[in-house]
């Protein structure tokens, strides 16, 4: 006759003796399994007489439900403890002073884009994104340049060989075509900036195959050309942290808007350096306007109902301006030496009330 009191004493030393969940296993195995000590116990059960049945039967199930609760308790312990072996092991010293670790620098065009967000997040845009590589409706006929239009021309555009259809994908040559894919993809009031790359066939000091540019685009009700007016001007007296400065639209001409405008800016010369606000020099900016019906209504909108105004800015000039540099070829050189003089440090984070450039 199997002695329970020792049986049980002998299973809870071997439980509380287990020092990992396999060891526990193997206890269970061997009390509970299918040969198990316990489980041995109750099958002489079936074989007893009913009164047998009455005293042994709850003996042995409690035996049964005891050892099983101090394996469940058992096995929490034991995996409380490995947590925290593990986590241990996977500290982290947040404390470490940044300094030590070996940084990188954000390349200026980056830290220009950072700073047109901040100062357009303020004014309540979103950032809008596009494909760099685009079909040559979203690039091209939507905005109003069919095919034969002349204005392709002046785009030297990177097409790829053309598909089955004869249609051919193309290098986006601006960022005009996310105003086409937010006002499909949006409903109206509208007002997102799109930075991003895009792409011309052109390669001197001031020009590379691969640029960057912000476009900007707000669709509502009521929408005039003052709001474009005060909305760059804002924007520009932001960038170049200065409080006076004097604009003036020149006319222009862009298929996607009309009226169209480039923005100048008041600004001077001197010694090799820029100063915004003063003199009587004119800086190029940027083309806008109003987005013409046609490209309204080439996005399903209603162009008696919604209008709105768009404009398009180059991001590297912006940034050779306000940061010196002069040959924008240097951007894409990926000379350390380069990107250590005239890079940002990632902790460097712009903000408005800071200066965005401060
Ligand atoms: N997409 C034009 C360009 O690349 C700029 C522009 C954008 C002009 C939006 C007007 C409105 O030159």
């Amino acid at each position: 006759m199997v002695d329970i009191a020792l049986l049980e004493s002998d299973l809870t030393a071997a439980i509380a003796a287990a020092g990992s969940a396999d060891a526990l296993e193997d206890v269970r195995v061997r009390a509970l399994g299918k040969n198990g000590s316990v489980t041995a116990l109750l099958k002489t059960l079936g074989g007893l007489s009913p009164e047998e049945k009455q005293t042994k039967g709850p003996l042995f199930n409690g035996l049964r439900e005891r050892v099983t609760a101090a394996l469940g308790t058992r096995k929490t312990i034991l995996e409380a403890a490995a947590l925290d072996v593990q986590l241990a092991a996977e500290r982290v010293d947040i404390t470490l002073p940044a300094a030590t670790v070996p940084v990188g620098r954000l390349h200026p065009v980056h830290r220009v884009m950072d700073e047109l967000t901040e100062i357009f997040a303020d004014l309540g845009f979103a950032v809008a994104e596009g494909p760099e590589i685009e079909s040559d409706w979203h690039n091209f006929t939507a905005l109003n340049i069919p095919p034969e239009h002349p204005a392709r021309a002046m785009h030297d555009t990177f097409y790829f060989p053309a598909d089955a259809n004869g249609d051919r994908k193309l290098l986006r040559t601006h960022t005009s075509p996310v105003q086409i894919r937010t006002m499909m993809s949006q409903k109206p009031p509208i007002r997102i900036i799109a930075p991003g790359r895009t792409y011309r066939s052109d390669s001197d000091a001031t020009h590379t195959p691969m640029f960057h540019q912000v476009e900007g685009l707000v669709i509502d009700r009521h929408i005039t050309m003052a709001h474009l007016r005060w909305t760059l001007e804002t924007f520009i007296k932001a960038f170049f942290e200065v409080d006076d400065i004097i604009t003036r639209f020149r006319p222009s001409f862009f298929p996607f808007t009309e009226p169209s405008a480039e923005l100048d800016v008041q600004c001077q010369w001197g010694g090799g350096e820029l100063k915004v606000g003063e003199g009587s020099d004119w800086l190029e900016i940027l083309g806008c306007g109003m987005v013409h019906p046609k490209v309204i209504a080439a996005c399903g909108l209603d162009p008696t109902e919604w209008q709105g105004f768009a404009f398009g800015c180059g991001i590297d000039r912006l940034a050779m301006l306000k940061y010196g540099m002069t040959d924008l070829r240097a951007f894409f050189d990926a000379d350390l030496r380069w990107l250590k003089h005239y890079g940002f440090s990632f902790l460097d984070v712009p903000t408005l009330s800071g200066g965005v450039g401060a």
